[in-house]
């Protein structure tokens, strides 16, 4: 498989796994996830991870999902590699997965004792990866190993984390969000 037909594959298949981190800092606020529990004096999960935040993320990766199977024979004709559609239980899952992946990691970074907003690198930026890649396989194992293949993967885990912080940056710089991670 060429770089160029690994990278376009990656990034489209990626796409409804990176959005839901931008919705959800966008749409977040209100009542945290943990509701100000706390384990072993340390918040669950802290204030950065609401109900609300969360939910905006699943269904803005759920719509750019469903989108792109609308817009995937345009998208291959115009790109000349033969893209992948995504099936409804893996439309739920890929979002679902890196809003997971992203609770997961503050669960890690309280237990870890890092203040809300403090950077774990290498965490930061692939956490949410991990989440959808192991959601989607759960979901729907044959789709997943047909579309992510080795050398995809690999594309994902190099390409994903030079994306976040891009984007981070952006978000930052527009004042979105309090860190530039
Ligand atoms: N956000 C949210 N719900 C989520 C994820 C993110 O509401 N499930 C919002 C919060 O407003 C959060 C912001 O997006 O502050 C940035 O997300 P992130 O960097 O993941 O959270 P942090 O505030 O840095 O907190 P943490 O240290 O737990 O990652
Ligand atoms: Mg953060």
């Amino acid at each position: 498989m060429d770089v160029y037909v690994a990278l376009v594959t990656a990034i489209w298949s990626m796409l409804p796994a990176y959005v839901p981190n931008n919705a959800a800092v966008l749409a977040g606020g209100g009542r945290p996830i943990d509701g100000g529990r706390r384990l072993g004096g340390r918040r669950l999960l802290g204030d950065g991870k609401t109900w609300r935040g969360t939910a905006a993320g699943w269904l803005a990766g759920i719509a750019l999902a469903l989108a792109l199977n609308r817009l995937e024979t345009q998208a291959a004709d115009l790109l000349a590699v033969s893209l992948p559609t995504f099936p409804p239980a893996v439309i739920l899952a890929l979002p679902l997965g890196a809003m997971v992946g992203d609770i997961g990691a503050s669960f890690l970074k309280r237990r870890t004792g890092r203040a809300r907003g403090a950077p774990f690198p290498g965490i930061d930026q692939l956490d949410f990866v991990v989440g959808a890649l192991a959601l989607a396989a759960l979901a729907d194992f044959a789709w997943f190993t047909d579309v992510f293949t080795l050398p995809v993967l690999a594309v994902v885990l190099l390409v994903t984390p030079i994306l976040h912080i891009a984007t981070n940056a952006i978000a930052y710089a527009l004042g979105l969000k309090d860190e530039p991670w």
